[in-house]
């Protein structure tokens, strides 16, 4: 399926994959440090932002990195790219570059893991989904995200930045919500695909993230052959919106040394 998506810049192909249940707009001041240097294209998930919404009752993981593979064939971008991804964008991540791996130049990993889900974690997201399905109420899920994606340090100084996300979220339909909850829960355990990706990577994860913490960064950083491990401080889940200042640089000397 073909995704909407930003293309700003010339130079270095670099593709950013938001996390669930955003959309590209997360990726602002990204677009805006990077676009002088290099090629930013930013596409809509599945069912997020501007892009179409399948009937599918789950969204795999792997069927939104093909998504994506589509989406730059359709650019006629058969170069080799970067690839990041946060969070869900990193799950699909990795199931593109363990796929397709002839199409990556570079891998970015941003408050993401490895790992799939404990079975308790996966039963919880399988009920989640129905309740959003059924009520078509997803205000609960929303404020319970902000709650953990978010620093506190975040909630109590950047309440501007906090209430767009909240929008963006909001603006996600129950049945994409479920189908990418349903899809996250069924994604495979990629732990030991990583000993096999040789390509330089970035591992950049918020120090105060708690949905996928600097334990799950390190644990990733361990396995794979050619990584940089990046903390950034005054973030949760969420580094480059959270601190976007500091995530450039460490994305900035990354994208140098490639
Ligand atoms: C995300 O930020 O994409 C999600 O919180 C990831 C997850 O729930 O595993």
């Amino acid at each position: 399926m073909l995704l909407q998506h930003d293309d700003n810049g010339r130079g270095p192909v670099v593709v950013l994959l938001h996390g669930f249940p955003f959309d590209r707009s997360m990726w602002a001041s990204q677009v805006e440090a990077l676009s002088d240097q290099y090629r930013l294209i930013v596409p809509d998930l599945r069912g997020h932002g501007s892009s179409p919404a399948p009937d599918d009752r789950v969204y795999t993981i792997d069927a939104m990195a093909d998504d994506l593979i589509e989406t730059l064939n359709a650019l006629n971008l058969h170069e080799k790219v970067v690839l990041g991804g946060l969070s869900m964008g990193g799950y699909i991540a990795l199931s593109a570059i363990t796929r397709y791996p002839d199409r990556f130049m570079g891998l970015m990993l941003l408050d993401t893991k490895a790992t799939s889900d404990p079975p308790e974690i996966a039963r919880g997201r399988g009920i989640t989904a129905e309740q959003v399905e059924s009520s078509g109420n997803t205000e609960t899920l929303v404020e319970g995200l902000i709650l953990r994606v978010f620093a506190q340090e975040t909630r109590e100084h950047k309440p501007e930045l906090v209430e767009s996300l909240r929008k963006v979220m909001k603006s996600t339909s129950p049945r994409t919500i479920a189908a990418s909850l349903r899809g996250m829960a069924a994604r495979p355990d990629r732990m030991d695909d990583l000993a096999r990706i040789q390509l330089p990577t970035l591992i950049l994860v918020g120090a105060d993230d708690v949905v996928t913490p600097v334990s799950d960064a390190k644990a990733m950083a361990e396995r794979l052959p050619n990584a940089k491990l990046a903390v950034i401080t005054d973030s949760g889940h969420l580094a480059p919106l959270e601190n976007p200042e500091a995530s450039n640089t460490e994305i900035l000397s990354y994208l140098k040394e490639l």
